[in-house]
């Protein structure tokens, strides 16, 4: 009998599954439902705001059709919910055609369809760096080189992605797109600056790549001037052809109807969609009908505003615990929506090896290392604020605060010794 239980399948996979490894966010998911641990971890939406009298009610239209509820649809999606989806990207300024969109199985589902279409084992990405780590797992599986762009409080920095790009050139790798998260970034908090979204749209054409536009959180702006998304910028400048653009309704409506959409341009869409019938044929056809029902005769645009003002609530009682109670070696971004705050601790220090101390005091958060495929990010957070009540939020940041500095005053206390321990030994070797 081996010791240990190998895989004994081991010589059966795919190289691809050899080099995919499970997001830390998912693998937090099970401790997270822990009585009495304040998740500050999970990039939940919260749910509890829809209320089970509205759900009960377009559930009820949708039971007055239940034989094509529950039936098969057509891979791209009905035409009742495009039809929502023009509606909703008009809110985002992007004038869109049903023909122009592709309905999905959440906006996850649309990474998977792009690297499924465009990447070749050892083509390249450039991805912010941290980047959404479902990202990175959707795009593993097609074996990409992934090069991330240093980012500051204004979002991906352009000449670094330029300098990339030549760099990538040089090498003879073959870069197929720019994946951005323009706004309130997963994990970063950050939104790309306006001058910034059209030298990035100058680069792709400079180097004739697409922008993957990820923007699942452009609607949950709490303060702050909109931003014209990089599509509807490119859709100003008359030639509307190689920005990507992923939407989704898990932050505006619900995630467990696991719906999004694909805008792209037709050719592209016709490779998503042969792609997506050997990935699940359809998306369902009864969650489709949830969200028409709901977006064609609720008012949803008042039910995203009452969102932005439980999240806007959530991240002020987490962006002022922080500044209470944190060690001033630690820093944090100051997102002006979405979902998420990053937090950046002493170099020194390692934010996965603290989890578990973290957790053992009853709080949760996610390591920044994951947002990374090349081990940056050691010594940094992502913590949410959608969640969890402001009491609790301010609880956890405390106890956080708490686990955090006992670490430093370890560090300093271990420097201590060493110190000593190198004096006397130059003392007994003098003697
Ligand atoms: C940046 C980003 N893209 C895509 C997704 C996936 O969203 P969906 O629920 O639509 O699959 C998420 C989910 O949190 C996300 O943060």
């Amino acid at each position: 009998m081996p010791l240990v239980d190998l895989d004994r399948f081991d010589f059966l996979y795919a190289n691809r599954v050899k080099g995919m490894k499970s997001a830390a966010t998912r693998d937090l998911m099970a401790m997270l439902s822990r009585p009495g641990i304040i998740s500050l971890a999970g990039g939940f939406p919260d749910t509890r705001a829809f209320g089970e009298e509205a759900f009960r009610e377009i559930s009820h239209q949708v039971a007055a059709d239940s034989a094509q509820a529950l039936q098969y649809g057509p891979t791209g999606g009905l035409e009742g919910t495009k039809e929502i989806i023009v509606d909703v990207m008009e809110a985002e300024d992007i004038r869109a055609r049903e023909e122009d969109v592709f309905v999905t199985t959440g906006a996850q589902q649309g990474l998977d369809l792009v690297g499924k279409v465009f990447l070749d084992e050892g083509d390249a990405v450039l991805c912010e760096g941290p980047t959404y780590a479902g990202a990175l797992n959707a795009f593993a599986a097609y074996r990409p080189n992934i090069i991330h762009v240093p980012m500051d409080r204004a979002g991906m920095i352009p000449v670094a992605a330029c300098e990339a790009l030549k760099e990538a050139r040089k090498r003879g790798t073959h870069v197929k797109f720019i994946y951005t998260v323009p706004n309130f970034h997963n994990p970063a908090g950050v939104t790309l600056a306006a001058e910034r979204r059209r030298e990035l749209l100058e680069i792709a054409g400079r180097f004739d790549l697409v922008i993957l536009e990820d923007n699942p959180y452009g609607m949950l702006r709490f303060e702050g001037e909109r931003l014209p998304t990089i599509a509807s910028l490119e859709q100003e400048s008359g030639e509307p052809d190689r920005v990507v653009y992923l939407g989704t309704f898990s932050k505006i409506f619900a995630p467990g109807v696991r719906l999004g959409w694909v805008h792209a341009q037709p050719g592209i869409l016709h490779k998503i969609n042969i792609g997506k019938q050997g990935a699940d044929l359809c998306s369902s056809n009864l969650s489709q009908m949830l969200i028409y029902s709901y977006f064609k005769h609720a008012d949803w645009r008042s039910y995203v505003k009452c969102l932005t003002t439980l999240y806007k609530e959530r991240r002020d009682a987490m962006l002022d615990a922080l500044l209470e109670f944190m060690p001033k070696e630690v820093s944090w971004t100051h997102p002006e929506g979405g979902l998420f705050v990053w937090a950046t601790l002493p170099s020194y220090l390692d934010a996965t090896a603290m989890l578990p101390q973290a957790v053992k005091k009853n709080v949760a958060y996610v390591p920044g290392e994951g947002f990374y495929i090349d081990g940056a990010g050691k010594n940094c957070m992502r913590l949410n604020f959608s969640f969890v009540e402001p009491g609790k939020i301010r609880r956890g940041i405390e106890i956080l605060a708490e686990v955090i500095r006992e670490r430093m005053e370890l560090r300093s206390d271990l420097e201590r010794g060493s110190r000593l321990a190198t004096r006397s030994m130059v003392r007994n070797t003098e003697r």
